[in-house]
């Protein structure tokens, strides 16, 4: 399907709707271009499927379908040559539900825990609500391209004793797709001085043609380190349903995350919730495929027409592009800079480390149309400044 066909086909209204995203933009008088869910809708055969549990009526509790998590377990294995066994999962209520029973259950209170900046602040703000200690490692950023600072890491593991390394992969917002060798370091340092890593990998079905994802448990060495957190809400538009999986491969940090989750009677199935994700694996192939198109022309589209003028991001994957707009940035704050001269709401850069002020963060799930006019509202204002 081709990208045009794809946006006629899936491109979704959401100027009415219950959308957090469109909401805020109205009541901005922008165009929503933040926080990260997008403009389509998921394929027809998990509505159809959805419609046909809904019109039955059997609401009482449910058993997941038989053959769930060979399809969760297929998907990876034929998209990321990862190969996760039925035993090793675990379920939550999403990715931020995920990282907080995650460092509850494997750390102790004022226990320290890396994250490498700028980042999705929920990284940041749950490591503190679990009373735990930032440890932060700046990404190292050559013009847009930003890549691990080992010398950093290392010293701070081995003089602040970290415990755990709250690791995004794919790099909400740097949109870098790490790799394999600079996950082999990363991990080996984190062996060397007994890192735990927590391994967030909800944006791991968004990667350009030209990269390929290693999740990190496909690194046997390091499995016995690893818990990955891993969804379908990202990338099928399914947030709604908050329901993501957390995969333990060591039997014993296994074993301490489900008492933890006896303890606190959390992790339960809830049936309803995962049965989109059962239909986005078992049938969602092409229609992802699709979507990585859109994405990918969406970014050529920015980076053709106003990379002249910004810095910004390669994107390897996500649809989360972070732009430079220190250079016309009048304000304390580039987004709002993009509000009140472009009418564009975007994620400020600041939000994901204090020094990314003058940047912003762009969600570009959305139609090339609407692309279009964010950069034609850029360019008039990046022009007027002259
Ligand atoms: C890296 C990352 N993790 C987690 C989340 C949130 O996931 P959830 O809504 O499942 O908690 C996001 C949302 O943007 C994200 O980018």
């Amino acid at each position: 399907m081709n990208n045009q066909a794809f946006t006629e086909k899936y491109y979704i209204d959401r100027k009415n709707t219950s959308s957090i995203k469109w909401a805020r933009g109205k009541q901005m008088n922008c165009l929503p271009m933040w926080i990260a869910d997008m403009d389509f809708k998921c394929n027809e055969r998990i509505i159809e499927h959805l419609n046909d549990f809904i019109a039955y009526g059997d609401y009482g509790y449910a058993n997941l379908p038989e053959d769930y998590y060979d399809t969760v377990i297929a998907w990876h294995r034929k998209r990321n040559d990862v190969v996760y066994k039925q035993e090793w999962f675990r379920t939550s209520k999403g990715a931020v539900d995920a990282m907080y029973q995650v460092i509850h259950a494997l750390t102790k209170e004022n226990d320290p825990i890396m994250i490498n900046t700028p980042l999705y602040p929920p990284f940041k703000d749950t490591i503190l609500k679990t009373k735990r200690k930032v440890v932060e490692s700046k990404l190292i950023d050559t013009d847009g391209y930003f890549t691990f600072d080992y010398a950093d890491i290392k010293k701070k593991f081995k003089e602040k004793k970290v415990k755990m390394l709250m690791l995004c992969s794919p790099h909400n917002p740097v949109g870098r797709v790490w790799k394999k060798g600079e996950l082999e370091e990363l991990f080996a340092l984190c062996k060397k001085y007994k890192v735990l890593v927590c391994s967030d990998e909800v944006h791991s079905d968004i990667i350009m043609p030209d990269q390929t994802f290693y999740p990190a448990l496909s690194f046997k060495e390091y499995q016995d380190l690893i818990i990955s957190i891993i969804a379908a809400s990202k990338s099928f538009s399914l947030a709604v349903f908050s329901h993501s999986h957390i995969v333990i491969a060591n039997e014993k940090l296994r074993n301490r995350f489900i008492s933890y989750q006896q303890l606190q009677h959390t992790g339960g199935i809830n049936a309803f919730n995962a049965l989109p994700t059962y239909y986005a694996y078992k049938y969602g192939e092409e229609w992802m495929d699709a979507l990585n198109n859109v994405v990918f022309e969406n970014y050529h589209y920015i980076r053709e027409h106003l990379g002249k003028y910004l810095n910004m991001t390669s994107l390897e994957g996500s649809y989360l592009l972070f732009l430079d707009l220190g250079a016309y940035n009048d304000q304390e704050s580039a987004s709002k800079c993009l509000i009140e001269n472009c009418h564009i709401l975007t994620n400020p850069g600041e939000d994901f480390s204090k020094r990314y002020n003058n940047w912003v963060r762009v969600n570009l799930a959305t139609s090339l149309d609407n692309i279009k006019k964010a950069v034609k509202a850029i360019t008039k204002y990046i022009r007027s400044t002259k």
